[in-house]
């Protein structure tokens, strides 16, 4: 039987539910104690410190734990994810990960269903286990595109040019023009990323759902863009490898 949109979208919503509820009782579990308040989006300072303070990654760990603890049920056996739904993780900086499980970890990414998910997920990780998981995904790559050059000149001249109208700053000016990423800042690599994955982030900086940008860049740029724009950039990055000869 062919599966339709909608009884996708329902089987992702019941995969969902069914892993949030497993994950949460194995967390609090672990955790044994009462949720803390959320603390504050980091400071470039204080990001500095910590990343400096994480221990040595080890890869051969990273894989074993990337299986032993299922990350691989929903971001793939290789890190890349099946769904669109869910982030690939393959190729991005070891910085980019690490700051994104301490953040779910730490309780600075949560704030609906999804983060919520990722952060019972993260919530029993040592240190330790979260630098070996950032040495696997960084040693792979992100998927080829499943198709080529879809997302139109309206999301190409956001891209490349930004709109001066708007402050938007280009964003290969922090994102880079290739797929291989941009440590600094912890940027992430968007080239070949799931396409709805692109859109749910960029509505969860636009709606203020997502608070994980240490200068507040991604939800200043993001409150600018409308649906049409968000679809657009998302299509613009799910679709190119990199931006050469653009
Ligand atoms: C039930 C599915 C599921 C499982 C299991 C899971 N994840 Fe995730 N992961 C997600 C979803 C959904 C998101 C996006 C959440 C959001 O919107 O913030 C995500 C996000 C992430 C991100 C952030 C990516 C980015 O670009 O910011 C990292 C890193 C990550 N997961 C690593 C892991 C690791 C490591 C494990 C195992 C300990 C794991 N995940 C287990 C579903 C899952
Ligand atoms: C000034 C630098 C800068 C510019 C310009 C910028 N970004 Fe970002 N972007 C970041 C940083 C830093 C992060 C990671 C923030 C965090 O940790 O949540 C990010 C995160 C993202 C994410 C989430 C990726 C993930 O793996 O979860 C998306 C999607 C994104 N940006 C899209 C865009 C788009 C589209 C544009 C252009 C309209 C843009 N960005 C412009 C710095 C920038």
């Amino acid at each position: 039987m062919k599966m339709t949109a909608p009884d996708f979208e329902r089987t992702i919503k019941r995969t969902l539910a069914a892993a949030a509820c497993a994950l949460a009782a194995a967390a609090a579990a672990a955790a044994g104690d009462a949720p803390q308040t959320a603390p504050e989006t980091l400071t470039p300072e204080a990001w500095a410190k910590t990343l400096k303070a994480m221990p040595e990654g080890s890869f051969i760990a990273g894989a074993a734990d990337h299986a032993g603890l299922f990350c691989n049920s929903c971001h793939g056996k290789a890190g890349n994810a099946d769904s669109e739904h869910y982030p690939s993780l393959g190729g991005q900086p070891a910085e980019v990960i690490i700051k994104a499980l301490l953040d779910y970890r730490d309780g600075r990414r949560s704030g609906d269903a999804r983060a919520d998910l990722m952060a019972a997920a993260a919530r029993p990780l040592t240190d330790q286990q979260i630098a070996n998981l950032a040495a696997i995904y960084a040693a792979g790559k992100l998927p080829a595109p499943r198709e080529a050059g879809k997302g139109g000149d309206a999301a190409l001249k956001l891209v490349t040019k930004g709109d001066v109208s708007r402050n938007i700053t280009p964003c290969a000016a922090c994102h880079g023009v290739s797929g291989r990423g941009n440590p600094n800042q912890a940027v992430p690599v968007l080239y070949g990323q799931g396409r709805n994955y692109l859109e749910i982030a960029l509505k969860q900086y636009r709606d203020g759902t997502r608070t994980s940008d240490m200068l507040s860049e991604m939800r200043f740029f993001a409150k600018e863009l409308t649906d049409e724009e968000i679809a657009g950039l998302a299509d613009f990055f799910a679709t190119h490898e990199g931006l050469a000869g653009k």
